[in-house]
Protein backbone atom coordinates (compact mmCIF):
# COMPACT_ATOMS: atom_id res chain seq x y z
CA UNK A 1 0.00 0.00 0.00
CA UNK A 2 1.59 3.32 -0.66
CA UNK A 3 1.84 5.74 2.38
CA UNK A 4 0.35 9.43 1.26
CA UNK A 5 0.65 10.53 4.69
CA UNK A 6 2.72 13.09 5.23
CA UNK A 7 2.94 14.77 8.54
CA UNK A 8 4.22 18.36 7.32
CA UNK A 9 1.47 18.20 4.91
CA UNK A 10 -1.47 17.52 7.12
CA UNK A 11 -3.91 20.12 6.16
CA UNK A 12 -2.67 19.90 3.00
CA UNK A 13 -5.20 18.11 0.09
CA UNK A 14 -4.60 14.64 -1.14
CA UNK A 15 -2.25 14.37 -3.97
CA UNK A 16 -2.90 12.43 -6.68
CA UNK A 17 -1.17 8.76 -6.59
CA UNK A 18 1.37 9.27 -9.24
CA UNK A 19 2.45 12.43 -7.47
CA UNK A 20 2.66 11.09 -4.04
CA UNK A 21 4.31 8.37 -4.92
CA UNK A 22 7.54 10.50 -6.23
CA UNK A 23 10.55 10.99 -4.40
CA UNK A 24 12.85 13.60 -5.85
CA UNK A 25 16.87 14.01 -4.23
CA UNK A 26 20.28 14.48 -4.82
CA UNK A 27 23.28 13.02 -3.73
CA UNK A 28 25.56 14.76 -1.77
CA UNK A 29 29.33 13.67 -0.83
CA UNK A 30 33.10 14.70 -0.55
CA UNK A 31 34.78 12.82 -3.40
CA UNK A 32 35.86 9.17 -2.68
CA UNK A 33 33.14 8.75 -0.33
CA UNK A 34 31.18 6.32 -2.46
CA UNK A 35 28.23 8.44 -5.09
CA UNK A 36 28.94 7.13 -8.11
CA UNK A 37 29.22 3.21 -6.25
CA UNK A 38 25.93 4.31 -4.41
CA UNK A 39 24.29 5.84 -7.76
CA UNK A 40 25.32 2.96 -9.73
CA UNK A 41 23.15 0.53 -7.21
CA UNK A 42 20.47 2.75 -7.54
CA UNK A 43 19.85 2.17 -10.85
CA UNK A 44 20.61 -1.25 -11.21
CA UNK A 45 18.06 -1.92 -8.30
CA UNK A 46 15.76 0.55 -9.88
CA UNK A 47 15.89 -1.96 -13.22
CA UNK A 48 17.67 1.04 -14.84
CA UNK A 49 21.61 -0.83 -15.62
CA UNK A 50 21.61 -4.43 -16.01
CA UNK A 51 24.83 -4.43 -13.89
CA UNK A 52 27.23 -2.68 -11.60
CA UNK A 53 30.56 -2.16 -11.06
CA UNK A 54 32.04 -4.32 -13.71
CA UNK A 55 33.73 -1.94 -16.23
CA UNK A 56 34.88 1.07 -13.95
CA UNK A 57 36.62 3.53 -15.10
CA UNK A 58 39.69 4.26 -13.17
CA UNK A 59 41.90 7.42 -12.31
CA UNK A 60 41.88 9.95 -15.12
CA UNK A 61 39.47 11.67 -16.32
CA UNK A 62 36.66 10.15 -14.09
CA UNK A 63 35.03 13.05 -12.58
CA UNK A 64 35.87 15.53 -15.15
CA UNK A 65 32.82 16.38 -16.72
CA UNK A 66 30.59 13.99 -15.03
CA UNK A 67 30.92 10.16 -13.42
CA UNK A 68 27.83 9.68 -16.04
CA UNK A 69 29.02 10.55 -18.85
CA UNK A 70 32.21 8.27 -17.86
CA UNK A 71 30.27 5.78 -16.72
CA UNK A 72 27.89 6.19 -20.60
CA UNK A 73 31.28 5.81 -22.31
CA UNK A 74 32.20 2.70 -20.14
CA UNK A 75 28.78 0.79 -20.42
CA UNK A 76 28.10 1.73 -23.81
CA UNK A 77 24.83 2.57 -21.85
CA UNK A 78 23.09 5.78 -21.87
CA UNK A 79 22.55 7.98 -18.76
CA UNK A 80 22.05 11.49 -18.24
CA UNK A 81 24.41 13.77 -16.50
CA UNK A 82 21.63 15.36 -14.65
CA UNK A 83 18.90 13.48 -13.56
CA UNK A 84 17.65 10.27 -13.41
CA UNK A 85 14.43 8.28 -12.97
CA UNK A 86 13.38 4.81 -11.93
CA UNK A 87 11.13 3.20 -10.08
CA UNK A 88 11.20 1.01 -7.14
CA UNK A 89 8.44 -1.17 -5.56
CA UNK A 90 5.90 1.64 -5.38
CA UNK A 91 8.23 4.90 -5.48
CA UNK A 92 8.95 6.90 -8.66
CA UNK A 93 12.64 8.13 -7.61
CA UNK A 94 13.92 11.32 -9.58
CA UNK A 95 17.81 11.51 -8.98
CA UNK A 96 19.30 14.83 -9.72
CA UNK A 97 23.07 14.32 -9.98
CA UNK A 98 24.99 17.20 -7.89
CA UNK A 99 28.26 18.29 -9.60
CA UNK A 100 31.37 16.32 -8.17
CA UNK A 101 33.83 18.77 -7.88
CA UNK A 102 34.24 21.11 -4.55
CA UNK A 103 34.37 24.48 -7.50
CA UNK A 104 30.91 23.73 -8.39
CA UNK A 105 29.15 25.38 -5.19
CA UNK A 106 27.09 27.28 -7.19
CA UNK A 107 25.57 24.78 -9.78
CA UNK A 108 25.13 22.36 -7.38
CA UNK A 109 23.01 25.36 -5.18
CA UNK A 110 20.32 25.37 -7.94
CA UNK A 111 20.45 21.97 -8.09
CA UNK A 112 19.42 21.73 -5.01
CA UNK A 113 16.35 24.15 -5.68
CA UNK A 114 14.69 20.97 -8.07
CA UNK A 115 14.97 18.46 -5.07
CA UNK A 116 12.80 17.29 -1.87
CA UNK A 117 15.67 15.98 0.02
CA UNK A 118 19.16 14.47 0.05
CA UNK A 119 21.45 12.03 0.54
CA UNK A 120 24.67 12.38 2.52
CA UNK A 121 26.99 9.78 2.02
CA UNK A 122 29.81 9.39 4.40
CA UNK A 123 32.85 7.46 4.47
CA UNK A 124 33.06 5.36 7.84
CA UNK A 125 36.22 5.64 8.20
CA UNK A 126 36.33 9.78 7.20
CA UNK A 127 33.74 10.60 8.95
CA UNK A 128 32.49 13.98 7.70
CA UNK A 129 34.62 15.75 5.30
CA UNK A 130 35.25 19.25 3.93
CA UNK A 131 32.98 18.68 0.89
CA UNK A 132 30.37 17.12 3.02
CA UNK A 133 30.20 19.70 5.24
CA UNK A 134 29.82 22.73 2.64
CA UNK A 135 26.74 20.84 0.64
CA UNK A 136 25.09 20.14 4.15
CA UNK A 137 24.98 23.86 4.61
CA UNK A 138 23.93 24.20 1.10
CA UNK A 139 20.70 22.22 2.29
CA UNK A 140 20.46 23.15 5.72
CA UNK A 141 19.99 27.09 3.76
CA UNK A 142 16.62 24.88 2.33
CA UNK A 143 15.93 22.60 5.37
CA UNK A 144 15.78 19.78 2.98
CA UNK A 145 15.74 16.18 4.91
CA UNK A 146 18.76 14.54 5.00
CA UNK A 147 19.55 10.91 5.04
CA UNK A 148 22.58 9.48 5.94
CA UNK A 149 24.70 6.29 4.44
CA UNK A 150 27.59 5.85 6.32
CA UNK A 151 29.60 3.36 3.38
CA UNK A 152 32.08 1.68 3.52
CA UNK A 153 31.33 -0.87 6.53
CA UNK A 154 33.65 -3.44 5.03
CA UNK A 155 36.82 -1.82 5.71
CA UNK A 156 38.07 -0.41 8.96
CA UNK A 157 35.58 2.35 10.50
CA UNK A 158 35.76 5.08 12.88
CA UNK A 159 33.60 3.39 16.46
CA UNK A 160 29.76 3.99 15.70
CA UNK A 161 29.25 6.21 18.37
CA UNK A 162 31.99 8.79 17.18
CA UNK A 163 30.82 8.83 13.30
CA UNK A 164 27.71 9.93 15.24
CA UNK A 165 28.86 12.28 17.59
CA UNK A 166 31.40 13.72 14.69
CA UNK A 167 27.98 14.15 12.40
CA UNK A 168 25.69 15.76 15.58
CA UNK A 169 28.97 18.11 16.54
CA UNK A 170 29.97 19.18 13.06
CA UNK A 171 26.65 19.74 11.33
CA UNK A 172 24.43 20.37 14.22
CA UNK A 173 21.99 18.13 13.41
CA UNK A 174 20.09 15.46 15.67
CA UNK A 175 21.34 11.51 14.08
CA UNK A 176 19.14 8.59 15.22
CA UNK A 177 20.58 5.30 13.85
CA UNK A 178 18.32 3.58 11.22
CA UNK A 179 20.49 0.55 11.60
CA UNK A 180 23.52 -0.12 13.59
CA UNK A 181 25.87 -1.87 12.46
CA UNK A 182 27.45 -5.45 13.68
CA UNK A 183 31.01 -6.00 14.44
CA UNK A 184 33.54 -3.59 12.32
CA UNK A 185 36.13 -4.11 9.43
CA UNK A 186 36.97 -7.40 8.24
CA UNK A 187 34.46 -8.65 11.05
CA UNK A 188 31.72 -6.99 10.31
CA UNK A 189 28.71 -9.28 9.46
CA UNK A 190 25.71 -7.15 8.83
CA UNK A 191 23.18 -4.55 10.41
CA UNK A 192 20.42 -4.86 12.54
CA UNK A 193 17.41 -2.72 10.87
CA UNK A 194 16.27 -0.72 13.89
CA UNK A 195 13.42 0.84 12.03
CA UNK A 196 12.08 -2.49 10.33
CA UNK A 197 13.64 -5.26 13.62
CA UNK A 198 15.74 -7.15 10.54
CA UNK A 199 18.68 -8.98 10.63
CA UNK A 200 20.61 -7.57 7.68
CA UNK A 201 23.88 -10.15 6.79
CA UNK A 202 26.34 -9.26 4.04
CA UNK A 203 27.60 -11.85 1.49
CA UNK A 204 31.35 -11.11 1.13
CA UNK A 205 31.93 -13.78 -1.12
CA UNK A 206 29.50 -12.02 -3.89
CA UNK A 207 29.27 -8.17 -4.26
CA UNK A 208 26.23 -8.09 -6.10
CA UNK A 209 24.49 -10.02 -3.78
CA UNK A 210 21.70 -8.47 -2.06
CA UNK A 211 21.92 -8.99 1.89
CA UNK A 212 19.99 -11.96 3.52
CA UNK A 213 17.31 -10.39 5.40
CA UNK A 214 15.45 -12.07 8.34
CA UNK A 215 13.04 -10.11 10.21
CA UNK A 216 13.30 -10.51 14.02
CA UNK A 217 10.81 -9.66 16.89
CA UNK A 218 13.21 -7.35 18.49
CA UNK A 219 16.83 -7.91 19.63
CA UNK A 220 16.15 -10.10 22.32
CA UNK A 221 14.75 -13.16 19.57
CA UNK A 222 16.85 -15.96 20.00
CA UNK A 223 17.20 -16.91 16.39
CA UNK A 224 19.63 -13.57 16.53
CA UNK A 225 22.25 -16.11 18.53
CA UNK A 226 21.40 -18.21 15.28
CA UNK A 227 23.15 -15.96 12.93
CA UNK A 228 25.72 -13.89 15.06
CA UNK A 229 28.38 -14.74 17.17
CA UNK A 230 27.82 -13.97 20.97
CA UNK A 231 30.51 -11.61 21.56
CA UNK A 232 29.18 -9.14 18.23
CA UNK A 233 25.32 -9.98 19.63
CA UNK A 234 26.54 -8.94 23.02
CA UNK A 235 28.16 -5.57 22.10
CA UNK A 236 25.48 -4.98 19.61
CA UNK A 237 22.84 -5.34 22.36
CA UNK A 238 24.72 -3.33 24.81
CA UNK A 239 25.49 -0.23 22.06
CA UNK A 240 21.88 -0.20 21.03
CA UNK A 241 21.11 0.15 24.79
CA UNK A 242 23.24 2.83 25.03
CA UNK A 243 22.15 4.56 21.97
CA UNK A 244 18.72 4.19 22.84
CA UNK A 245 19.83 6.33 26.16
CA UNK A 246 21.81 8.81 23.92
CA UNK A 247 20.42 9.39 20.82
CA UNK A 248 16.73 10.53 19.60
CA UNK A 249 14.27 8.08 18.10
CA UNK A 250 13.45 8.69 14.82
CA UNK A 251 10.59 11.20 14.69
CA UNK A 252 9.14 11.46 10.87
CA UNK A 253 7.93 15.42 11.51
CA UNK A 254 11.61 16.43 12.72
CA UNK A 255 13.36 14.67 9.84
CA UNK A 256 11.09 16.42 7.34
CA UNK A 257 12.12 19.53 8.63
CA UNK A 258 15.52 18.85 8.55
CA UNK A 259 16.80 18.56 12.02
CA UNK A 260 17.36 14.87 12.30
CA UNK A 261 18.93 12.47 10.02
CA UNK A 262 18.07 9.31 10.64
CA UNK A 263 21.46 7.27 9.11
CA UNK A 264 22.09 3.74 7.49
CA UNK A 265 25.35 1.91 7.85
CA UNK A 266 26.23 0.00 4.87
CA UNK A 267 28.74 -0.89 1.86
CA UNK A 268 27.67 0.28 -1.60
CA UNK A 269 30.24 -1.50 -3.34
CA UNK A 270 29.22 -5.15 -1.85
CA UNK A 271 25.23 -3.73 -2.37
CA UNK A 272 25.04 -3.49 1.44
CA UNK A 273 22.44 -1.40 2.92
CA UNK A 274 21.17 0.00 -0.35
CA UNK A 275 18.06 -1.29 -0.63
CA UNK A 276 17.05 -0.35 2.72
CA UNK A 277 18.48 3.28 2.05
CA UNK A 278 16.25 3.06 -0.43
CA UNK A 279 12.99 2.05 1.21
CA UNK A 280 14.01 4.66 3.32
CA UNK A 281 13.84 7.42 1.20
CA UNK A 282 10.19 5.57 -0.20
CA UNK A 283 8.87 5.42 2.96
CA UNK A 284 10.05 8.25 4.63
CA UNK A 285 10.87 10.94 2.56
CA UNK A 286 9.22 14.07 1.24
CA UNK A 287 6.52 13.54 -1.38
CA UNK A 288 6.83 16.41 -3.92
CA UNK A 289 6.97 19.68 -1.64
CA UNK A 290 4.99 23.34 -2.52
CA UNK A 291 7.42 25.66 -4.49
CA UNK A 292 7.92 29.06 -3.25
CA UNK A 293 6.90 31.41 -6.39
CA UNK A 294 5.72 34.89 -6.90
CA UNK A 295 2.85 36.17 -6.59
CA UNK A 296 1.53 33.05 -4.64
CA UNK A 297 3.51 30.00 -3.76
CA UNK A 298 2.84 26.48 -6.11
CA UNK A 299 1.54 23.41 -4.80
CA UNK A 300 1.72 19.98 -6.50
CA UNK A 301 -1.29 19.03 -6.61
CA UNK A 302 -2.91 22.36 -8.66
CA UNK A 303 -4.26 21.16 -11.60
CA UNK A 304 -2.56 23.84 -14.12
CA UNK A 305 1.07 22.46 -15.12
CA UNK A 306 3.89 24.69 -14.03
CA UNK A 307 7.89 24.08 -13.41
CA UNK A 308 11.02 26.05 -13.46
CA UNK A 309 14.39 25.62 -15.01
CA UNK A 310 17.31 24.77 -12.76
CA UNK A 311 20.45 24.20 -15.33
CA UNK A 312 21.16 24.52 -18.93
CA UNK A 313 23.44 22.15 -20.30
CA UNK A 314 24.57 23.15 -23.88
CA UNK A 315 26.47 21.06 -26.18
CA UNK A 316 25.64 17.72 -24.28
CA UNK A 317 26.02 16.38 -27.75
CA UNK A 318 28.44 18.54 -29.67
CA UNK A 319 27.64 17.32 -33.57
CA UNK A 320 24.19 19.27 -32.37
CA UNK A 321 24.67 22.69 -30.55
CA UNK A 322 21.78 21.45 -28.57
CA UNK A 323 20.95 22.82 -25.70
CA UNK A 324 18.64 21.01 -22.67
CA UNK A 325 17.07 23.17 -20.26
CA UNK A 326 16.24 20.93 -17.17
CA UNK A 327 12.67 21.58 -15.65
CA UNK A 328 11.10 20.56 -12.09
CA UNK A 329 7.74 20.06 -12.76
CA UNK A 330 6.27 22.09 -9.71
CA UNK A 331 2.41 21.10 -10.00
CA UNK A 332 0.05 19.16 -12.36
CA UNK A 333 0.51 16.33 -15.25
CA UNK A 334 1.97 17.38 -17.81
CA UNK A 335 1.73 15.70 -21.09
CA UNK A 336 4.11 15.98 -24.25
CA UNK A 337 2.87 18.25 -27.00
CA UNK A 338 1.22 20.86 -24.59
CA UNK A 339 1.28 24.48 -25.26
CA UNK A 340 3.23 26.08 -21.88
CA UNK A 341 3.76 29.90 -21.32
CA UNK A 342 7.44 31.29 -21.13
CA UNK A 343 6.48 33.19 -18.31
CA UNK A 344 9.38 35.69 -18.83
CA UNK A 345 8.89 36.03 -22.41
CA UNK A 346 5.29 36.23 -22.41
CA UNK A 347 5.40 33.42 -25.42
CA UNK A 348 3.85 30.61 -26.08
CA UNK A 349 5.82 27.04 -26.41
CA UNK A 350 4.80 24.02 -27.41
CA UNK A 351 6.99 21.35 -25.55
CA UNK A 352 6.76 18.54 -28.44
CA UNK A 353 10.21 16.45 -27.57
CA UNK A 354 10.73 16.59 -23.83
CA UNK A 355 13.43 14.03 -22.81
CA UNK A 356 12.82 11.93 -19.42
CA UNK A 357 16.11 10.28 -18.29
CA UNK A 358 13.88 6.79 -17.62
CA UNK A 359 15.78 3.24 -17.72
CA UNK A 360 18.74 2.97 -19.37
CA UNK A 361 17.70 5.63 -22.37
CA UNK A 362 16.96 9.03 -22.96
CA UNK A 363 13.16 8.76 -23.85
CA UNK A 364 10.78 10.85 -25.21
CA UNK A 365 8.64 11.96 -21.88
CA UNK A 366 5.27 11.26 -22.85
CA UNK A 367 3.98 12.40 -19.67
CA UNK A 368 5.39 13.34 -16.12
CA UNK A 369 3.99 14.95 -12.90
CA UNK A 370 5.22 17.50 -10.35
CA UNK A 371 8.49 16.17 -8.77
CA UNK A 372 9.46 15.14 -12.13
CA UNK A 373 12.57 16.30 -14.19
CA UNK A 374 11.91 16.84 -18.07
CA UNK A 375 15.37 17.82 -20.17
CA UNK A 376 13.73 20.08 -22.97
CA UNK A 377 15.81 20.82 -26.02
CA UNK A 378 15.69 24.19 -27.17
CA UNK A 379 17.78 26.47 -29.02
CA UNK A 380 18.23 29.39 -26.09
CA UNK A 381 15.15 30.45 -25.51
CA UNK A 382 15.07 28.69 -22.02
CA UNK A 383 17.34 30.35 -18.85
CA UNK A 384 18.24 29.39 -15.78
CA UNK A 385 15.16 30.67 -13.21
CA UNK A 386 12.66 30.52 -16.01
CA UNK A 387 9.36 29.67 -15.33
CA UNK A 388 6.85 27.35 -17.14
CA UNK A 389 3.05 27.65 -16.58
CA UNK A 390 -0.33 26.81 -18.14
CA UNK A 391 -0.92 30.59 -18.76
CA UNK A 392 -0.47 32.31 -15.23
CA UNK A 393 2.29 34.76 -14.88
CA UNK A 394 3.91 32.91 -11.79
CA UNK A 395 7.89 33.20 -11.21
CA UNK A 396 9.04 30.44 -9.14
CA UNK A 397 11.70 32.70 -6.75
CA UNK A 398 15.02 31.27 -4.87
CA UNK A 399 17.26 30.61 -7.94
CA UNK A 400 20.02 32.42 -6.82
CA UNK A 401 23.28 33.91 -9.09
CA UNK A 402 26.20 34.30 -7.04
CA UNK A 403 28.83 37.09 -6.45
CA UNK A 404 32.36 35.63 -7.90
CA UNK A 405 35.21 35.27 -5.90
CA UNK A 406 37.75 35.00 -8.85
CA UNK A 407 37.64 37.08 -11.81
CA UNK A 408 40.01 36.53 -15.12
CA UNK A 409 40.48 38.51 -18.31
CA UNK A 410 39.62 36.53 -21.14
CA UNK A 411 40.74 36.76 -24.24
CA UNK A 412 40.92 34.71 -27.81
CA UNK A 413 43.93 32.98 -28.69
CA UNK A 414 43.40 33.77 -32.03
CA UNK A 415 42.13 37.96 -32.13
CA UNK A 416 40.27 37.03 -35.29
CA UNK A 417 38.07 34.82 -33.57
CA UNK A 418 36.85 37.78 -30.88
CA UNK A 419 33.28 37.31 -32.33
CA UNK A 420 33.31 33.65 -31.38
CA UNK A 421 33.87 33.85 -27.64
CA UNK A 422 31.64 36.38 -26.96
CA UNK A 423 29.35 33.69 -28.37
CA UNK A 424 30.75 30.65 -26.55
CA UNK A 425 31.25 33.06 -23.38
CA UNK A 426 27.50 33.79 -23.16
CA UNK A 427 26.39 30.24 -23.04
CA UNK A 428 28.62 29.72 -20.31
CA UNK A 429 26.80 32.66 -18.85
CA UNK A 430 23.45 31.36 -19.21
CA UNK A 431 23.90 27.97 -18.22
CA UNK A 432 25.41 29.50 -15.22
CA UNK A 433 28.86 28.29 -15.65
CA UNK A 434 30.65 31.39 -15.01
CA UNK A 435 29.85 35.12 -14.95
CA UNK A 436 30.46 36.82 -18.05
CA UNK A 437 30.99 40.76 -17.13
CA UNK A 438 31.46 43.41 -20.31
CA UNK A 439 33.32 46.42 -18.88
CA UNK A 440 32.37 49.53 -19.56
CA UNK A 441 36.02 50.77 -20.51
CA UNK A 442 38.19 48.59 -22.96
CA UNK A 443 37.59 45.56 -24.56
CA UNK A 444 37.56 42.20 -23.79
CA UNK A 445 35.73 40.03 -20.75
CA UNK A 446 35.85 39.77 -17.59
CA UNK A 447 34.61 36.16 -16.21
CA UNK A 448 33.81 35.55 -12.78
CA UNK A 449 33.98 32.04 -11.10
CA UNK A 450 33.06 30.68 -7.71
CA UNK A 451 36.71 28.29 -7.71
CA UNK A 452 39.34 28.43 -9.57
CA UNK A 453 39.68 25.29 -11.40
CA UNK A 454 36.74 26.66 -13.07
CA UNK A 455 38.69 28.45 -15.39
CA UNK A 456 40.58 25.11 -16.61
CA UNK A 457 37.19 23.63 -17.07
CA UNK A 458 35.90 26.86 -18.78
CA UNK A 459 39.04 27.09 -20.99
CA UNK A 460 38.66 23.59 -21.90
CA UNK A 461 35.39 23.43 -23.04
CA UNK A 462 35.42 26.37 -25.19
CA UNK A 463 38.42 24.61 -27.18
CA UNK A 464 36.27 21.40 -26.97
CA UNK A 465 33.10 22.83 -28.42
CA UNK A 466 34.31 25.90 -29.92
CA UNK A 467 37.57 25.59 -31.29
CA UNK A 468 38.86 28.29 -29.36
CA UNK A 469 41.67 28.40 -27.63
CA UNK A 470 41.78 31.01 -25.04
CA UNK A 471 43.87 32.45 -22.21
CA UNK A 472 42.60 33.34 -19.05
CA UNK A 473 45.04 36.46 -17.47
CA UNK A 474 45.05 38.28 -13.95
CA UNK A 475 42.28 40.75 -13.43
CA UNK A 476 42.99 44.19 -11.15
CA UNK A 477 39.43 42.86 -9.67
CA UNK A 478 38.62 40.66 -7.27
CA UNK A 479 34.44 40.74 -6.66
CA UNK A 480 31.51 41.82 -8.56
CA UNK A 481 27.98 43.70 -7.20
CA UNK A 482 24.85 44.01 -8.93
CA UNK A 483 23.71 47.39 -8.26
CA UNK A 484 20.22 48.62 -7.63
CA UNK A 485 18.13 51.76 -6.80
CA UNK A 486 17.06 54.90 -8.49
CA UNK A 487 17.62 55.80 -12.10
CA UNK A 488 18.69 58.81 -11.25
CA UNK A 489 21.23 58.03 -8.33
CA UNK A 490 22.15 54.89 -10.44
CA UNK A 491 23.30 57.13 -13.48
CA UNK A 492 25.31 59.66 -11.56
CA UNK A 493 27.09 56.63 -9.78
CA UNK A 494 27.56 54.58 -12.73
CA UNK A 495 29.34 57.88 -14.30
CA UNK A 496 31.27 58.79 -11.70
CA UNK A 497 32.82 55.88 -11.30
CA UNK A 498 33.20 54.14 -15.20
CA UNK A 499 36.26 52.50 -14.39
CA UNK A 500 34.38 49.68 -12.58
CA UNK A 501 31.74 49.08 -14.14
CA UNK A 502 30.32 46.23 -16.32
CA UNK A 503 27.42 44.65 -17.22
CA UNK A 504 26.26 40.76 -16.78
CA UNK A 505 25.22 38.60 -20.06
CA UNK A 506 21.64 40.32 -19.38
CA UNK A 507 22.71 43.81 -19.43
CA UNK A 508 22.54 45.16 -15.66
CA UNK A 509 24.95 47.03 -14.06
CA UNK A 510 27.68 45.16 -11.92
CA UNK A 511 30.52 47.14 -9.97
CA UNK A 512 33.74 45.20 -10.17
CA UNK A 513 35.38 45.60 -6.99
CA UNK A 514 38.96 45.71 -5.81
CA UNK A 515 38.33 45.68 -2.31
CA UNK A 516 36.29 45.60 0.47
CA UNK A 517 36.97 49.35 1.37
CA UNK A 518 35.19 49.79 -2.65
CA UNK A 519 32.10 48.59 -1.59
CA UNK A 520 32.18 49.93 2.37
CA UNK A 521 32.64 53.61 -0.01
CA UNK A 522 29.66 53.29 -2.28
CA UNK A 523 27.42 52.09 1.06
CA UNK A 524 28.74 54.92 2.54
CA UNK A 525 28.26 57.83 -0.36
CA UNK A 526 25.16 56.41 -1.95
CA UNK A 527 23.12 55.06 0.95
CA UNK A 528 20.25 55.34 -1.76
CA UNK A 529 21.78 52.21 -3.86
CA UNK A 530 21.43 48.64 -2.87
CA UNK A 531 25.07 46.56 -3.82
CA UNK A 532 24.24 42.88 -3.59
CA UNK A 533 26.36 39.67 -3.73
CA UNK A 534 23.59 37.78 -5.77
CA UNK A 535 20.90 37.96 -8.64
CA UNK A 536 18.16 35.94 -8.75
CA UNK A 537 17.91 34.13 -11.87
CA UNK A 538 15.29 35.42 -14.15
P1 LIG B 1 32.61 9.09 -5.38
O1 LIG B 1 31.69 9.00 -6.54
O2 LIG B 1 31.94 9.56 -4.13
O3 LIG B 1 33.84 9.86 -5.65
O4 LIG B 1 33.11 7.62 -5.01
P2 LIG B 1 33.13 6.28 -5.83
O5 LIG B 1 31.81 5.65 -5.87
O6 LIG B 1 33.83 6.50 -7.12
O7 LIG B 1 34.02 5.40 -4.88
C1 LIG B 1 35.34 5.78 -4.52
C2 LIG B 1 36.14 4.53 -4.23
O8 LIG B 1 35.58 3.85 -3.11
C3 LIG B 1 36.14 3.51 -5.37
O9 LIG B 1 37.37 2.85 -5.32
C4 LIG B 1 35.05 2.55 -4.95
O10 LIG B 1 35.19 1.29 -5.51
C5 LIG B 1 35.25 2.52 -3.45
N1 LIG B 1 34.05 2.11 -2.70
C6 LIG B 1 32.78 2.50 -2.90
N2 LIG B 1 31.96 1.90 -2.02
C7 LIG B 1 32.74 1.12 -1.24
C8 LIG B 1 32.48 0.24 -0.15
O11 LIG B 1 31.37 0.04 0.28
N3 LIG B 1 33.56 -0.39 0.39
C9 LIG B 1 34.82 -0.21 -0.08
N4 LIG B 1 35.77 -0.87 0.52
N5 LIG B 1 35.10 0.60 -1.11
C10 LIG B 1 34.07 1.26 -1.69
P3 LIG B 1 38.59 3.17 -6.28
O12 LIG B 1 39.68 2.25 -5.94
O13 LIG B 1 38.87 4.64 -6.23
O14 LIG B 1 38.02 2.91 -7.69
P4 LIG B 1 37.68 1.53 -8.37
O15 LIG B 1 38.94 1.05 -8.89
O16 LIG B 1 37.06 0.63 -7.36
O17 LIG B 1 36.74 1.96 -9.43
Amino acid sequence: MLDTTDPARSNAPVLPPEIARRRTFAIISHPDAGKTTLTEKFLLYGGAIQMAGQVRAKGEARRTRSDFMQMEKDRGISVSASAMSFDYREWRFNLVDTPGHSDFSEDTYRTLTAVDAAIMVIDGAKGVESQTKKLFEVCRLRDLPILTFCNKMDREARDTFEIIDEIQESLAIDVTPASWPIGSGADFIGCYDVLGDRLELMNRADRNRVAESIVMEGLDDPRMAEHVPAELLERLRDELEIAKGLLPPFDRQAFLEGHLTPIWFGSAINSFGVKELMEGIGRYGPVPQPQRAEPRQISPEEPAVTGFVFKVQANMDPKHRDRVAFLRLASGHFRRGMKLTHVRTKKAMTVSNPVLFLAADRELAEEAWAGDIIGIPNHGQLRIGDTLTEGEALRVTGIPSFAPELLQVCRAGDPMKAKHLDKALMQFAEEGAAKVFRPAVGSGFIVGVVGALQFDVLASRIELEYGLPVRFEPSQFTSARWVSGPREVLERFMAANRGHMATDHDGDPVYLTRLQWDIDRIERDYPELTLSATKEMM
